[in-house]
Formats: structure tokens, C-alpha cells, sequence
């Protein structure tokens, strides 16, 4: 499987009349960014300035998303960018649950693929996928560990920068919640190198 497959695929079910809001391969927007990201953002669905484009986060809240995470020090290039649907919804409305769930398959398969060290949700409809009952207010910001489709996941819920456009203090926490990224993916680093040394020494053991 590979990047360029999911998004033929994508194509191929838009033109068959298989996925909401996208009646021709033109209006996918694919997700973008290095197949061998250590960091999976995932939005919510693209705006008017994406479908234009055919790219994920390329408008104004894109522009501060991509600003904040070079300032943190991962340029956009070096993470992979998606969103749980892949087309506009009309009027920038939320999406709804049977469109979720019919590119559920699409975003599954970007992120076996991608298999990142840590996923950012931006937004609460992405952090849904992941965490259930939980307030983005009192989360974002915070690293959680889950078992989703079999596999541990960490997970770090942020604020949309759409919200943070709208308010200061959301600015503010939004730009903070990015600065604590080096530190994180240092530590899961440390992690997985332990992981991997206590692997070996078991091997040895065995
Ligand atoms: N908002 C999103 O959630 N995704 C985009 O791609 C653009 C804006």
C-alpha cells in the first residue's frame, strides 16, 4: 500500500458515487506531507481555499497551523497533514456522522501506513476518533496513550486554529500546546528505544 494507492482509491470511490460531497475525483483533497512523518496531524474537513487547491490546510487557519509548527521546529514538509473527511463540506458545516464514517476507511489506511510516533488532533471532531467523553478544554494540550484498532497510539488533542483565530487565550494556548511538541517526541523517542532494548534483551533471555 502506499500513499499514491489511497488516493486513487479515493478517486476511483468519488467517481463511483461512493463518498458524500465528492461527486468527481476533483473535489478529493488528499492528505499531504512525508509517508514517513513521526508526527500524523489530523484536521477536520477541507474549506473553501483546500478545494480550490486540492491541498489540506493552505487558507488562513492553515497558515497559522503551518506557521506555529515550523516555529516548534517541524516543518510542515517533515509531518503528514490530513483531515477526517476529504471534501468540503457546503457552507463549512460540521461533517456529519455518515460522512465520518465513510472516510473512515481512507484515514484508517493513511495512518497504518504513516504508523506516526504521535498523532495530533486538531479539533474536537478528530479527537473523537480517538477519545471518547472527554472535553477538548480540558485536555488539549495533554498526551494520552490508547489502544485504538489493536495498536497503542499516543494521542495529543489541540485546539483547531480555526478556534484559535477566534480568541486571544485560544491563540495563546494553541501556540503553547505546539511548543511542548520537541520535548514530547523526544520522550516517545526515549520510549521506543527502550521498547526496542527490552525487546532485544528478551530475545537474548529466551
Ligand atoms: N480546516 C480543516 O479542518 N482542515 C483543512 O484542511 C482546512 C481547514
Amino acid at each position: 500500500m502506499s500513499l499514491a494507492q489511497i488516493i486513487q482509491d479515493l478517486e476511483t470511490a468519488a467517481v463511483a458515487g461512493d463518498l458524500p460531497l465528492a461527486p468527481r475525483a476533483e473535489n478529493i483533497v488528499p492528505g499531504e506531507g512525508s509517508p514517513t512523518a513521526e508526527i500524523l496531524l489530523i484536521g477536520e474537513a477541507p474549506g473553501f481555499h483546500e478545494s480550490v487547491e486540492h491541498r489540506p490546510f493552505v487558507g488562513v487557519s492553515g497558515k497559522l497551523l503551518r506557521k506555529t509548527l515550523t516555529e516548534a521546529g517541524f516543518p510542515p514538509e517533515s509531518v503528514f497533514i490530513s483531515n477526517i473527511i476529504k471534501a468540503r463540506p457546503p457552507e463549512n458545516r460540521d461533517p456529519t456522522p455518515e460522512e465520518i464514517a465513510a472516510y473512515k476507511p481512507f484515514l484508517d489506511r493513511e495512518i497504518d501506513l504513516i504508523n506516526p510516533k504521535l498523532i495530533v488532533t486538531l479539533g474536537r471532531f478528530s479527537m473523537a476518533k480517538f477519545l471518547s467523553e472527554v472535553k477538548i478544554s480540558q485536555v488539549h494540550g495533554r498526551l494520552h496513550k490508547v489502544v485504538w484498532a489493536g495498536q497503542n497510539r499516543f494521542i495529543l488533542p489541540m485546539y483547531h486554529p480555526a478556534a484559535a483565530l477566534r480568541s486571544t487565550q485560544m491563540k495563546t494556548a494553541f501556540i503553547s500546546d505546539f511548543e511542548k511538541l520537541p520535548k514530547i517526541m523526544a520522550w516517545l523517542k526515549d520510549q521506543s528505544e527502550i521498547q526496542t532494548f527490552a525487546k532485544i534483551v528478551k530475545a537474548q533471555l529466551l
